[in-house]
């Protein structure tokens, strides 16, 4: 039996690279001060038919309970927050920096970076509505990029803002209840023909078309480019009129982070909701919000394709690996002894192993190395005094068993982890 179509195994090499991206993920937060909570897997499916929106409604993950409750797998972080925070927002002072490291599950038609489930770095910052917010959330999606390794010639967060477009379409003779499908036709205008886009647009096609020409101006971007220019980041944002996000629920700055050969879909996504917390408290909690989600997949793939990221990421990797000493019982009576050693060697904090049953002396030097040990302790004929091999240089050393903790260390490799 294999895994569900879009769900994957890890494998242990797909868990260090997995664990690579979650530990950059909360390093870059802490770096900005934002502190990491979590919510159920599971909600009332309601949550996300009423919050979500109309796409992902569709992707839900649902079922009934065995308590007859209809509940759905999370397929986004954001209302479950917006539930949290509206219950316990009194506790905190605002505004609330908070990130989190969710796994996600959408029933999407799979595509090249698009699973039914995936890894989804949250980062939101609650309770303050102006400016500098957007920048600070839009600069820790920067930084989160560039710590993995990309540059501004790499990757772009392409910026805009909802409101820009609310306030032509109330200039528009176009019924409220029709701007929600209007945004929709916008923020698929990219990715479809354009006769197609204006037919959908009908009269507003003209104006509409122009602005996504470039014809659209925001003052309030202006300023938010400000920002990012005085954190010198402005080289990884551009302002795109173009981006609109599916969500239903944003009411402003709205922004997305792609690979500037435009080969995979959207790494992250967000932007502000001011009105969603509100919604969920019966507006006895009236908060501002801003937050953006990305990916590991799509992250995934883009290493991968990158020389310097996938290095970092490799080395990254390695080092979680390190071993520092395998242990070689040559002698089967010196067992006891050797154990003995490997047991004080974890006490120290030395990541060692050895054999767990007797094993040809070749065959455990050949695993040591494949396990990339950076010494080999060998417990034999010398006996009571041990063998180090430096298995990069090949440098042996006789070592007398009650020095055998000076000795490792002592030496450079091992030095660093042992306590
Ligand atoms: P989203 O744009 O739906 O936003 O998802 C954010 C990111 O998650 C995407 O850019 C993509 O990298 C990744 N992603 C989404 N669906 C899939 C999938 N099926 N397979 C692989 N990766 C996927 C949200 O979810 C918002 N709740 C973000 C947010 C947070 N807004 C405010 N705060």
């Amino acid at each position: 039996m294999q895994a569900l179509p879009g769900f994957r195994d890890f494998l242990p090499s797909d868990c260090a690279v997995r664990n690579y991206i979650f530990a950059q993920w909360r390093e870059v937060s802490r770096r900005y001060g934002f502190v990491e909570y979590d919510g159920p897997l599971l909600e009332d499916l309601e949550l996300f038919k009423k919050k979500s929106g109309d796409e992902i409604g569709k992707q839900l993950y649902d079922f009934t309970d065995k308590g007859g409750r209809a509940v759905a797998l999370r397929p986004e972080m954001t209302p479950t927050l917006a539930r949290m925070v509206a219950g316990a927002h009194r506790d905190f002072r605002k505004p609330m920096k908070w990130f989190c490291v969710p796994q996600m599950f959408r029933y999407e038609r799979m595509q090249r970076g698009r699973l039914r489930e995936h890894y989804q770095y949250n980062c939101d910052i609650i309770g303050d509505a102006g400016i500098e917010a957007d920048v600070e959330l839009i600069a820790v999606c920067i930084d989160m990029l560039r710590s993995f390794g990309f540059g501004a010639d790499d990757v772009v967060v392409r910026i805009s803002d909802r409101e820009f477009w609310v306030e032509f379409l109330r200039g528009q003779d176009l019924p409220e209840d029709q701007w929600q499908q209007t945004l929709e036709v916008i923020d698929k205008s990219e990715r479809e023909p354009r006769e197609k886009t204006a037919a959908r647009l009908g009269e507003l096609a003209e104006p509409v078309l122009k602005i996504l020409d470039g014809g659209g101006q925001s003052e309030k971007l202006g300023r938010l480019m400000d920002g990012l220019r005085q954190r010198g980041l402005a080289e990884f944002a551009t302002v795109d009129l173009g981006i609109v996000r599916g969500l239903a629920y944003y009411t402003g700055v709205v922004f997305e982070a792609f690979d500037r050969g435009r080969n995979l879909r959207a790494i992250a996504g967000g932007g502000r909701y001011d009105n969603l917390i509100a919604q969920l408290s019966d507006g006895t909690a009236s908060l501002p919000a801003i937050g953006f989600a990305m990916g590991d997949v799509v992250l995934g793939e883009l290493m991968q394709n990158h020389a310097g990221a996938r290095a970092k990421m490799e080395a990254a990797v390695a080092r979680e690996r390190e071993l520092d000493a395998y242990v070689v019982i040559a002698k089967e009576e010196r067992r006891g002894d050797a154990i003995a050693v490997v047991q004080a060697l974890r006490n120290q904090h030395y990541r060692v192993d050895y054999p767990l049953s007797p094993t040809k002396v070749g065959r455990q030097f050949q695993h040591a190395e494949q396990l990339g040990a950076h010494a080999a302790v060998l417990f034999g004929d010398e006996w009571p005094q041990v063998k180090v091999k430096d298995l990069a240089t090949r440098e042996e050393q006789l070592v007398p068993q009650e020095e055998l903790l000076a000795h490792l260390s002592a030496s450079a490799s091992l030095s660093s982890r042992g306590r």
